[in-house]
């Protein structure tokens, strides 16, 4: 049977999203009804890279749901520390369990462990890449304080570069009609060429970048803050330069809308004043706890093999065909297949021409087609 997984938002259609959200708020009004739903089944947690609220949240989630946890939270726990490489991992593991989440640090390598995998494999973020349960709790808290998912504008603020939160919750919230975003960031940090071109095309909503949160907060309905990722810059020189360029404080407040919300995937670091904390349109901490009840609803419907989401399943390859050719090698540095080289190349062929890594989302000789 084919196995369904998550390793970007999109791997979900809205009619799913949906769905999911709906049962989160059923197991938020009866969470003792959904006490044995998993019983019997077990989740394994691979982090190989630092984690609170992501891992403690599934490990609660799966609990919650009477199911049982392994895993490691430090890789050098693990044979990894012996050259042991992911792929191996999860052929072992996948035969322990019946459900794996991964975070990596490598771009793609959730992608390349479903592909090894006999369980479904949640990417609990790889990289600078993708975050997509970071972006269902966002989405959930959205609908949660607006009713809705459309018709928004939604200022991400702080590294977009680096930060896979903005990437995944760039993707899904595009799908809805009529949203709108805002880019905030030192030029530095802005968002990448390729998801910007995305949006530019296909009638996607608009955006608009500046530079500070004072030009943009008094239009937004939502501020999702994030963190600069000190751990993926190569020169921590251009981290010091840039670490302090956009703060959220109570003055700035003063000029948003009393309606609007504050979001963070946390952690924050110094990005929001603490004050801030008190303000009612401060929604990051409802937005943390959400994410444990998202991930209920995830684990059971991903787990469920006879339920909805292994019906009418969507072809893997609509819309484009993997390219088989070796010759066609994905361009990034920080992806999977240069670190895990007996990997395939997997580079997806669209009907416009354009050509995107499976693994990592990296757009292939995007200077040539996409530039000016
Ligand atoms: C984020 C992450 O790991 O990408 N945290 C999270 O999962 N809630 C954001 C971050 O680390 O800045």
């Amino acid at each position: 049977m084919k196995l369904r997984h998550l390793i970007e938002p999109t791997d979900f259609s809205i009619t799913e999203l949906e769905e999911l959200f709906k049962l989160a708020d059923l197991i938020i009004k009866n969470p003792l009804e959904y006490s044995f739903k998993c019983k019997g089944k077990i989740l394994v947690t691979l982090f190989y890279e630092p984690s609170t609220r992501t891992r403690f949240s599934f490990e609660a989630a799966m609990l919650r749901l009477g199911g049982s946890v392994l895993g490691f939270s430090d890789p050098n726990s693990s044979s990894t520390t012996k050259g042991e490489t992911l792929t191996d991992t999860i052929r072992i593991v996948s035969g322990y369990s019946d459900i794996v989440v991964i975070r990596h640090p490598v771009e793609g390598g959730p992608k390349a462990a479903s592909l090894f995998s006999n369980v479904p494999i949640i990417n609990a973020g790889d990289g600078g890449h993708q975050h997509p349960t970071q972006t269902l709790t966002d989405l959930y808290t959205i609908r949660a304080k607006f009713g809705r998912l459309d018709h928004l504008k939604i200022g991400i603020c702080g590294d977009l570069k680096y930060g896979r939160t903005t990437h995944s919750l760039v993707n899904a919230m595009s799908r809805y009609p009529g949203n709108e975003f805002v880019f905030i960031s030192p030029e530095e940090l802005c968002m990448p060429e390729n998801i910007k071109k995305a949006l530019a095309s296909d009638n996607k909503p608009g955006y608009h970048e500046c530079r500070t949160i004072e030009e943009a907060i008094s239009e937004l309905d939502i501020l999702y803050m994030t963190r600069i990722q000190r751990e993926r810059f190569t020169d921590l020189n251009e981290y010091d330069r840039v670490k302090d360029s956009c703060i959220l404080d109570t003055e700035k407040m003063k000029l948003a809308g009393e309606n609007m919300i504050v979001l963070h995937p946390l952690p924050r670091v110094n990005e929001i004043h603490h004050d801030v904390d008190n303000d009612k349109r401060a929604c990051y901490f409802l937005q943390a706890e959400n994410g444990m009840y998202v991930r209920m609803a995830l684990l059971m419907l991903l787990l469920d093999r006879t339920g909805s989401f292994y019906q009418n399943m969507a072809s893997e390859t609509a819309g484009f065909v993997i390219s088989t050719e070796e010759s066609e090698e994905c361009t990034n540095p920080k992806c999977i297949t240069k670190i895990e080289p007996p990997l395939k190349q997997r580079i997806k062929l669209y009907s416009d021409g354009r050509k995107i890594c499976d693994y990592c989302g990296t757009h292939i000789e995007s200077c040539c087609t996409y530039e000016e």
